[in-house]
């Protein structure tokens, strides 16, 4: 459990605590009396010192969710919400406007990552974070990514309803790009704040689909930057002494298992190819079969490889999936004289995960070979490591989530996060809520104001917990 602070701000989160636990048992007479015990003081619900209960706003977090999707290139009840568009900047001022409306002093990054900060009252210590995104990829839903935003500045606010005052710093973050949409590159705000020299490499080259730069599109959001500034982004690694990430689960545990609160331990480690076979193609009726270099059947036995070689691992948590599989030229009378895969390989045992790459990799040249066709690229997009959860913010979560008499499973994250890079410079934590039958990345998302108030609370008290310590 927590170190211990000093012996006084150590009584006002005791009091803190018994009345939480006590909202959270529905006793508010309870509540009353404990604080007023410990804090030394009369409690009142007229915005002078603390009130008795622990309260979210579910309604006005809703509010805020429906109109942050009304910030969007694709009809109601579908978001789409790319980098750097005008829907982007609109929903970067929303952001911004409660931010301020909250008392916390805004700050944005060179790509425009977006911090809010409470000043605890040893503002030189590493600060307490939390965040996530609001971007949205093309007819997508209203709730991932922006449950950790909108519920984190609910769970400042709830804190500071409650009169709680912060010794470490509080900040809400929210990070810029975490969906590949517009550039191909994932997680772009948290992965150049890890300080990854190669993103800010290619951040220099990078065009979108329109062929406009990275730096154009910035510079059109109103972040006009040049080259150097890209490093500015890097974080120091004592800048944050706990990152925590409230997410909707994306996935079907917790609400088939009946349970409000996931707490996160491990985040898989992913991983993306793209191979290219290149033959002689041909016409369909004319070349006869052994006379053919098929790219196509190249990559159909390169798809099968890939599941063969992720089932050969043995665990349950290797997966692998060829999600794109495109033809050239792709006329029914034509023999395939190109094929293009994307594969993505992903597990929580990095090094697992790897000897699956190194067997796809065997197999294409092997493929290549046998059928005389020419494996023209075999390219690694990426290769993340896994990250795990710190045990000071797990501890500090199961705290929380026990304090306030919720159910938890401790579970693994199998989509990655922001948090996957926010671990490389600061010990990590996230919190799961149920979404309706797991959907995501779809309009028919959703997450009942309860979930969604029950994981503001527990992050609440997961970062007043650790701003102590
Ligand atoms: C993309 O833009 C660059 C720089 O303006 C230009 O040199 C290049 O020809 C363009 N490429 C395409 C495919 O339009
Ligand atoms: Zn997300």
């Amino acid at each position: 459990m927590p170190s211990k602070p000093n012996a006084a701000s150590r009584l006002v989160f005791l009091a803190f605590l018994l009345v939480i636990s006590a909202a959270a048992a529905n006793d508010d007479a309870a509540a009353r009396r404990t604080m007023e015990q410990f804090a030394g003081f009369p409690a009142s619900d007229d915005g002078e010192g603390p009130s008795s209960d622990f309260h979210v706003d579910s309604e006005g977090l809703q509010r805020q969710i429906d109109e942050l999707a009304s910030f969007s290139d694709s009809p109601a009840p579908s978001v789409t919400r790319v980098l750097y568009t005008d829907k982007d900047v609109q929903a970067r001022r929303y952001i911004k406007g409660i931010m301020n409306q909250l008392g916390l002093v805004v700050r944005e990054d060179a790509v425009g990552n977006i911090f809010g900060r409470w000043e605890g009252s040893e503002p030189g210590l590493g600060a307490v974070a939390t965040g996530s995104h609001v971007d949205a990829i093309p007819f997508s839903g209203k709730f991932d990514g922006v449950v950790g935003v909108l519920g984190a500045l609910e769970a400042i606010s709830l804190l500071k309803r409650s009169a709680f005052l912060p010794k470490r710093s509080l900040e809400v973050i929210m990070f810029t790009s975490e969906e590949p949409t517009r550039f191909g590159i994932s997680c772009l705000g948290s992965r150049l704040m890890a300080g990854i020299e190669e993103l800010a490499q290619s951040l220099r080259k990078v065009v979108d689909n329109q062929n406009v730069s990275f730096l154009d599109a910035a510079e059109s959001a109103g972040y006009k930057l040049n080259l150097e500034d890209l490093h500015s982004v890097f974080l120091k690694t004592d800048k944050y002494s706990a990152f925590i990430e409230l997410h909707i689960e994306q996935g079907p545990i917790l609400e088939k298992e009946g349970i409000p609160i996931g707490i996160v331990t491990a985040i898989a480690a992913p991983a993306s190819l793209k191979v290219d076979f290149e033959g002689n193609g041909g016409h369909a009726g004319a070349v006869l079969m052994p006379a053919r270099n098929d790219a196509g059947l190249a990559a159909a036995e390169l798809a099968l490889a890939v599941e063969k070689h992720v089932l050969e691992s043995g665990s349950i948590d290797t997966v692998g999936t060829v999600g794109i599989l495109q033809l050239h030229p792709g006329a029914i009378n034509s023999i395939p004289s190109k094929s293009h895969l994307e594969i993505d390989v992903r597990d929580i045992d990095e090094k697992r995960r790897n000897d699956v790459i190194e067997k796809i990799r065997q197999s294409a040249a092997h493929i290549s070979k046998n059928r005389g066709v020419e494996l023209s690229e075999f390219k690694i997009i990426n290769q993340d490591p896994p990250a795990l959860s710190d045990k000071s913010v797990v501890d500090a979560m199961e705290f929380a989530a026990k304090q306030l008499n919720l159910a938890y499973k401790k579970m693994i994250s199998r989509a990655y996060h922001d948090s996957l890079f926010m671990a490389r410079v600061s010990p990590m934590g996230m919190i799961f809520i149920p979404c309706y039958k797991g959907y995501s990345h779809k309009p028919e998302e959703y997450a009942s104001p309860e979930d969604m108030a029950n994981g503001v609370k527990v992050l609440a008290l997961t970062m007043a917990t650790l701003s102590l310590e």
